[in-house]
């Protein structure tokens, strides 16, 4: 089955209180979606990228993109308002029956074998959307004061989030509405069951400060494993 990989970089990534958006900071010396774009391109030989890139950000996408392992496989192409318009314009090119990969561009740590996991379920059960348990303590916030939550009846979602084409395009023909957060949650608003697969604490998104700094300590045991 052919294969896309979305992947989403439009946003303006302000929690990192830098002016760069964080999915350009240097992580070993390259943009964060440099190494994102790069786990796709490794995972499968026939797949295509779609880029997601904000307007004022297209000549850097171009410059990055010329940097990687086969530039003739990405698409680069403006991002909308919300993540949803940035998906919005990103599957509109795609017209084959396929698997389509929905990723943060600041995800850059997700692993092959998670790639391939939601691959095989999305093609068996029509989407697949890693998640993983909480190790915290969670409490909602109520009216007058707060409540604790079974942890164990809360899952913290990730990307790629994973679907047959057929299914991500219809959805996101529907009108916008402030609930979707993600594309599971836009595809389960046409009633459609969502299947969870086992995600990755090491998938990370680099959305702080912190989060740099742990995404360069495990890039770097990532390589000298792979190298040694
Ligand atoms: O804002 P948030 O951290 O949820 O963004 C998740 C991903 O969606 C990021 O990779 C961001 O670049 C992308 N995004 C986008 N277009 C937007 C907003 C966010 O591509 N308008």
């Amino acid at each position: 089955m052919k294969k896309y990989a979305v992947i989403v970089a439009a946003g303006s990534g302000l929690r990192m209180g830098t002016s760069t958006p964080k999915q350009f900071l240097l992580l070993h010396g390259k943009p964060i979606v440099w190494h994102t774009i790069e786990a796709f391109l490794h995972a499968f030989d026939d797949i295509e990228i779609i880029l997601v890139m904000a307007d004022d950000y297209m000549d850097t996408g171009k410059k990055i993109i010329q940097t990687t392992k086969s530039p003739d496989h990405i698409r680069l192409t403006a991002g909308g308002e919300t993540r949803f318009h940035s998906v919005k314009n990103g599957i509109q090119y795609i017209h084959h029956p396929s698997i389509v990969f929905v990723h943060d561009a600041v995800r850059c740590l997700v692993s092959q074998a998670l790639i391939h996991s939601c691959y095989h379920a999305a093609m068996e059960k029509g989407n697949a959307i890693p998640a993983i348990k909480s190790t915290d303590s969670i409490r909602i916030e109520k009216e007058n004061g707060n409540e604790v939550v079974d942890r164990n009846k809360v899952m913290i979602i990730q990307t790629p989030q994973t679907f047959q084409s057929d299914i991500i395009k219809s959805a996101f023909a529907q009108d916008y509405s402030e609930i979707f957060t993600d594309e599971a949650s836009v595809v389960e608003q046409q009633g459609i069951k969502i299947n969870l697969v086992e995600g990755e604490k090491t998938n990370i998104k680099i959305t702080q400060p912190i989060d740099l700094i742990i995404a360069e300590h495990l890039l770097k045991s990532k390589i000298s494993k792979s190298s040694g």
